[in-house]
């Protein structure tokens, strides 16, 4: 049922969802374009924090009419079953590149293996999947997670070492993003190991915050309940450190530069820069989301008959107070 690149033929979602249905025989397409267009699917996570609406923003930027694409957008809504339909979907479709941002690393061998047999590139971005056959993905493209996860941690112990408090019992309660997410995995690992190289730091809590400021606001606000003693918040994400913010604000504790809280936050999107250079934030490890040019790299090479890497790393930084001003954030893209 694969629709030839040059000739393509758009089969609507919902003919498309007619033959997943399992109708007898296959549906008449409902419409049919000829394009000569590039057809992308794009299945991505959902709409949980600034850093996606931004990374949403760079694909449909990057995959435009203009410039010979065909961009079909699935919002998954965090759910790893509804990724899985929007690819049977696009296999049905005939799109000529798969574009998979999947929102956990595990369960992806059976839907990759019909990809690859529908002789479709698979090229991954953002969080990785974990799959028996790394032949089952052509590309991917992201950040390293574990490098954040330690940057943030050698930061701390930094820090606490200026302040004359390294030798102090120090309190971390964390809010973890979704469980078995590349982000979620590679943070908290440097957290794990940043608490086993240092005797004095415990693991007061660890919420569920799901990359999202309401949940971690509900979260935080509950643990705050039970009077425990807090250092430092390890927030997963800037929408988590929203989220907690919101918690202490509402609880009477202070917190950042001048507080009695530390907040550590990560991807360093211009709310989050923004509340770290009012000293609220006390430290933003960056996690780049501008990928839709490095993956129209990716399909360009490939148009090319070239080889792209396997993996490739996205370069970034982190901030504190000192280091950020209006002008810097006000240029930045997201
Ligand atoms: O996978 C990237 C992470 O997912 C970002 O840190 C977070 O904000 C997003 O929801």
């Amino acid at each position: 049922m694969k629709l030839g690149k040059t000739k393509w033929c758009l089969l609507s979602a919902a003919a498309a969802a007619a033959v997943l249905g399992g109708c007898g025989r296959p549906a008449e397409p409902e419409s049919e374009q000829a394009s000569e267009n590039i057809v992308i699917g794009f299945s991505q996570v959902g709409a949980e924090s600034d850093w996606r609406v931004a990374n949403s923003e760079s694909m449909y930027a990057t995959f435009t009419e203009e410039k010979g694409y065909d961009l079909l957008f699935d919002n998954a809504q965090q759910k790893p079953e509804n990724q899985i339909a929007a690819i049977r979907t696009f296999i049905l479709q005939g799109v000529d590149y798969i574009v998979l941002a999947p929102i956990i690393e595990s369960g992806w061998d059976e839907i990759l293996t019909e990809v690859k047999d529908a002789g479709i590139p698979v090229i991954v971005v953002d969080r990785m999947v974990n799959t028996e056959d790394e032949s089952l993905y052509t590309a991917w493209v992201g950040s390293d997670t574990y490098w954040e996860g330690e940057t943030a941690v050698g930061w701390l112990e930094d820090y606490l070492q200026e302040q004359g408090r390294q030798e102090e019992e120090i309190s971390i309660l964390h809010v973890q993003g979704t469980t078995g997410a590349t982000p979620q995995l590679g943070r908290t690992a440097g957290l794990d190991e940043g608490i086993l190289q240092n005797e004095n730091w415990s693991l007061t809590g660890r919420v569920e915050g799901e990359f999202t400021q309401a949940k971690a606001y509900e979260e935080v606000a509950e643990f705050l309940k039970s009077g425990s003693k807090v250092d430092v918040i390890y927030c997963e994400n800037d929408n988590s450190a929203f989220g907690a913010m919101q918690a202490l604000d509402e609880a009477g504790i202070s917190y950042g530069e001048d507080g009695d809280v530390i907040i550590i936050s990560f991807d360093a999107t211009r709310a989050g820069l923004t509340a770290c250079m009012e000293g609220r934030i006390n430290l933003n490890v960056e996690c780049n989301p501008l990928h839709g040019p490095r993956v129209e790299k990716i399909i360009s090479q490939l148009e090319a008959g070239e080889s792209p890497e396997k993996h490739s790393y996205v370069e970034e930084t982190y901030f504190t107070p000192d280091s950020l001003t209006p002008e810097f954030i006000e240029q930045r893209q997201y």
